[in-house]
């Protein structure tokens, strides 16, 4: 597969390419890793029709999942020889995962001290809140579509949005805030939801970001021409809103961001596809399974959990993550013609 090169991005760090056994996760453009995303389980209990089929998937067998110590000793590893400075917990849905206030205890617990973020459809979270913001937890990023009932239960196959507006509130009250709210718009279903989303952020003091539909779901179903753009949702926005562009600096951060009808409130987009940030990406990825994986977008993953299993020491296991960080591909090639959707969906991944 050929990927094109984005245009050079002026956000990219400066090239300080490392040779296996030294230093941090560099890659052969120059970008550094810096941002460990954790999946901790390829198991969901919504069935979002961009991420999962309604019937669900084959889930990973238990003994291929990584245990508790085993996610730790990994995230150890990143934290103290390889330089991860910010670590985020993702699924599949991590609440669903019994010991996570204990693995990010240990991470929090970690020297250099990591930031800690989890990215969680909230379902459970009004019950686990208090536990999480005990163990350390710094941020939290909260899935969520619509506010409409029937519609939610259309996306997800689920009629569970009273829990999730729950696990919001709880999360707040539990003091881990600025709760981000993360939403997908699908054309022709949730697609006109982008306002009434946003005004509910702004009277309960979350920070809203949309995130361009990217070709993710298990059914190969996406299509650029049919994919809410991140013109459309300004477009929808601005329209009933002040928006201004946020100035402070958005350093390798995905969402642009804009000040909403004078502040302090923001509300961010995403436009992965649209205008990608591929230059600027500090992200290396461990599925629930063990394997490294550079981009979403990757085809290839790198194995550390058989490493891990057959007694490798920390600086072997460090080494072997380098060396899958140096093949990172410059961009994810959405729109190269010969581009291919990942063989596993957002869910066995991590978002
Ligand atoms: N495109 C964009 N965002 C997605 N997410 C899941 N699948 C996709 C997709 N195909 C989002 C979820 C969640 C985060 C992990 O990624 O809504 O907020
Ligand atoms: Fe579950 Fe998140 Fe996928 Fe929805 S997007 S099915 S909440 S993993």
């Amino acid at each position: 597969m050929t990927t094109p090169s984005p245009l050079p991005d002026p956000r990219v760090r400066p090239a300080a390419i490392a040779t296996p056994g030294t230093g941090g996760l560099v890659d052969r453009h120059g970008r550094v890793a810096t941002d460990l995303r954790v999946s901790l389980t390829d198991r969901c209990n919504l069935r979002c029709s961009y991420c999962m089929p309604p019937e669900g998937l084959d889930w990973l067998p238990k003994v291929e999942v990584l245990t508790d110590d085993e996610v730790v000793r990994l995230v150890r590893i990143g934290v103290e020889h390889l330089g991860i400075r910010e670590v985020r917990f993702t699924g599949g849905e991590p609440l669903l995962r019994p010991g996570l206030p204990g693995i990010v205890a240990a991470v929090t617990a970690l020297s250099p001290r990591p930031e800690v973020g989890l990215t969680t459809n909230a379902i459970g979270l009004s019950r686990m809140a208090p536990a999480l913001a005990a163990a350390g937890l710094d941020r939290i990023n909260v899935s969520l579509d619509t506010l409409d009932r029937a519609r939610f239960r259309q996306i997800t196959h689920r009629d569970r949005l009273a829990d999730v507006l729950a696990g919001m509130a709880a999360a707040k009250a539990a003091g881990l805030t600025p709760v981000k709210v993360n939403a997908v718009l699908l054309r022709g279903i949730n697609e006109h939801d982008a306002v009434p989303l946003l005004e509910y952020c702004l009277e309960h003091g979350y920070e809203l970001r949309f995130i361009e539909q990217m070709p993710l779901d298990a059914h190969h179903a996406w299509t650029r021409g049919e994919m809410v753009t991140a013109e459309d949702i300004l477009a929808q926005l601005t329209a009933a809103h002040t928006l201004v562009p946020d100035d402070a600096d958005r350093g390798a951060a995905p969402a642009e961001r804009w000040v909403v009808d004078g502040g302090p409130t923001t509300v961010g987009v995403i436009a992965s596809v649209t205008r990608s940030f591929c230059g600027a990406c500090d992200r290396t990825r461990l599925t629930a399974d063990g394997q490294i994986r550079n981009c979403l977008f990757a085809r290839e993953e790198s194995d550390l959990r058989t490493a891990l299993r057959s007694g490798a020491t920390d600086a072997e296991i460090a080494d072997r993550w380098r060396i899958a960080t140096l093949s990172k591909l410059p961009g994810h090639g959405i729109d190269d013609p010969s581009f291919l959707q990942p063989s596993r969906p957002m869910s066995a991944i991590g978002g």
